[in-house]
């Protein structure tokens, strides 16, 4: 197998790391047949790949074998962005559906235990011949017996069709929507698309949220939290006390 490295991931803050793990726990949970998942917005840059790259390293860390399909065919920065680096050319996905190269010449595997990645291989200007082929979905089925989880990088859903095919050969959608941007009825029009391609939109990420945004007063101070501030469980009371305790 070939081998790639990743020199550079994007960092997030600690409230970020929150929200991916509760996301990843999700998916797990989800049940085990959800293998194959698209992650997919309705406009450009509300934060696909990032996700995708993201949460494809947590679910590996975690101990499940991962691959990255970056389906995205006509504009891909994956490589350039996480600085990955490979010896020779790059061979990726294109290149299987066109019937250059077989899936194991394409796979990669990284420097993030369990964490494996198919590239695109080079841009297409038409990629949905290529997706639209029974190779697409017969790939991601073989991926699927040998990996815990395949997880798409996928092209817009509301912008090109690409989105809705690899849907349709996927277990379930992600759909990620950047907080204060994306239209109501871009979401909409956007689940539409995807469960008449015969995929479940699993959720929707609300990407790029500020902290501020959130009101953190409301958040920490009141409802969710507030069950901490009860006397049982003060750090001064020495230990927790019990219910007899407090009657006394
Ligand atoms: N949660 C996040 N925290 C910090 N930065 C983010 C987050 N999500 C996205 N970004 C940043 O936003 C920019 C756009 O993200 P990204 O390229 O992942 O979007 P995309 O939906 O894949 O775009 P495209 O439609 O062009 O493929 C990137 O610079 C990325 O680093
Ligand atoms: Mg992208």
């Amino acid at each position: 197998m070939r081998k790639a490295s990743i020199t550079h991931l994007e960092e997030m803050d600690y409230s970020g790391v929150e929200a991916l793990n509760t996301i990843c726990s999700n998916l797990i949970f989800s049940g085990r047949d959800l293998k194959k998942i698209v992650i997919t917005s309705c406009t450009a840059g509300e934060g696909k790949s990032f996700l995708t790259m993201h949460i494809a390293q947590n679910l590996a860390q975690r101990g499940n074998r991962v691959i990255l399909v970056d389906a995205d065919l006509r504009r891909s920065f994956t490589i350039r962005r996480y600085g990955l680096e490979t010896t020779g050319e790059w061979q990726g996905l294109a290149h299987y559906l066109a019937g250059y190269d077989d899936l194991d010449d394409v796979i990669y595997s990284t420097n993030y235990e369990n964490l494996y990645f198919i590239p695109t291989g080079r841009d297409v200007a038409n990629p949905v011949q290529l997706l639209d082929s029974e190779h697409f979905g017969d790939m991601l089925d073989a991926l699927a017996d040998h990996f815990n989880y395949v997880i798409v990088d996928a092209p817009p859903v509301g912008l090109v069709i690409d989105a809705a095919e690899i849907a349709k050969a996927c277990d379930g959608t992600v759909l990620v929507i950047e907080y204060n941007k994306t239209r109501r009825r871009d979401i909409i029009e956007a689940q539409k698309q995807i469960t008449n391609a015969g995929c479940p939109v699993l959720g929707c990420i609300i990407n790029k949220v500020t902290f501020d945004s959130l009101s953190a007063k409301k958040y920490y101070n009141r409802s969710y939290y507030s069950h901490y501030n009860n006397e049982y469980y003060r750090r001064d009371s020495g230990k927790k006390s019990s219910k007899k305790d407090k009657a006394r």
